[in-house]
């Protein structure tokens, strides 16, 4: 198949890389899918995007792509726009990978998919917006600890140690923190104490859940709350030093297991997902599950939670592109609004 990549334009990967060089490249899963698509015998243009639409619209005209692979996660520096970028596809009939712009919309906008969510009887932590620009106004239910994070952007950005609030003039001070220096609405939680788990999703109307991931903090000071802040998240020596990997939640209940899965699901169809998503949960100690959020497009790297758990179901990455692009065909948005 001719498979047209949507990729950063910084992030587009060199045709070849040493694994040295490929292990701490900013470019790592772009390069993994690209080579793994052409390994399997696609042809792949990578295209990069950046602040404009013509590269993909003159690549679509020339390359003729039977579809395109999505990994983008912005437009414009502006991380809500890709649902945007899938918008167009869609309005131009291309077929692409992924999650499907109303999807996209929905899911990226933490405050709406707890609307969403609320809705369908799922458990969520307990919230408020905080709007750039507004004053700070606890609702008297909202009971501390806190959690204060950016309502649009992933990626942990913005999250630290600091997030988690016991006190009102903390609360204050870091709602301010994401106005201003993150630039984005804040949306305050109650903290949930809890295993953090992560579960990947396959599908469009048949869904398949993959086993549930772990992030485990080995070894943390007392003192510091088990959340994936920016550093758990994307520092290899933090995350050496402190104990912190993720790997199969192996010693759930199968009953346990079997309620993540079906509230995952849910959660997929409730924001309606396609393609392929990872939902992010805690499940407290007295068995309760509070989904924290879903990823549309999550992270794709050989190395990374998705492909790590869809290969301990016997997925490998070849066939996990292949599913992905599989599912991508046979989308139909014209049908689904
Ligand atoms: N309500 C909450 N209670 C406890 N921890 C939370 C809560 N919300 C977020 N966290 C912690 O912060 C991390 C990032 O939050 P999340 O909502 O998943 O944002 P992101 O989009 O940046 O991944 C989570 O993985 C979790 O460790
Ligand atoms: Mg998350």
């Amino acid at each position: 198949m001719r498979v047209l990549a949507l990729l950063h334009k910084h992030l587009v990967p060199p045709d070849e890389a040493e694994i040295e060089e490929c292990a701490k490249a900013p470019w790592k899963m772009e390069y993994d899918v690209v080579r793994a698509l052409r390994d399997m015998g696609h042809e792949v243009l990578c295209i990069g995007v950046d602040a404009e639409l013509a590269p993909i619209r003159n690549a679509m005209a020339e390359f003729h792509p039977h579809i395109a692979f999505n990994l983008l996660e912005a437009f414009n520096n502006v991380a809500t726009w890709d649902q945007n970028v899938v918008a167009y596809l869609e309005l131009c009939r291309m077929a692409y990978t992924g999650c499907n712009s109303r999807g996209l919309l929905l899911a990226r906008d933490k405050a709406i998919t707890k609307q969403l969510l609320t809705y369908h009887r799922i458990a969520i932590a307990d919230f408020a917006v905080f709007p750039v620009g507004r004053v700070v106004r606890r609702p008297k239910r909202l009971r501390f600890p806190l959690i204060v994070k950016s309502a649009t952007l992933d990626a942990s950005i913005g999250i630290s140690q600091a997030s988690v609030v016991d006190d009102e003039a903390r609360l204050q001070e870091r709602v301010l923190f994401i106005h201003d220096s993150i630039g984005t609405d804040a949306i305050v939680e109650r903290y949930i104490e809890g295993r953090e788990l992560y579960v990947g999703i396959l599908g469009n109307q048949r869904l398949q859940a993959l086993p549930t991931w772990e992030l485990s903090f080995h070894n943390l000071s007392e003192e510091s709350r088990k959340i994936a802040t920016e550093r758990v998240k994307w520092s290899l020596t933090y995350q050496k030093k402190h104990g912190i990997e993720s790997d199969e939640a192996t010693d759930l209940d199968p009953a346990t297991s079997q309620r993540i899965r079906d509230v995952c699901k849910r959660v997929y169809r409730s924001l309606l997902l396609n393609g392929y998503a990872r939902i992010d949960l805690r499940l407290t100690a007295s068995g309760q599950i509070f989904v924290m959020e879903a990823n549309p497009n999550p992270q794709l790297s050989r190395d990374e939670d998705f492909a790590k758990s869809a290969a301990r179901t016997g997925i490998g990455y070849d066939a996990l592109l292949q599913r992905i692009l599989n599912l991508g065909f046979r989308w139909r948005p014209e049908r689904f609004g």
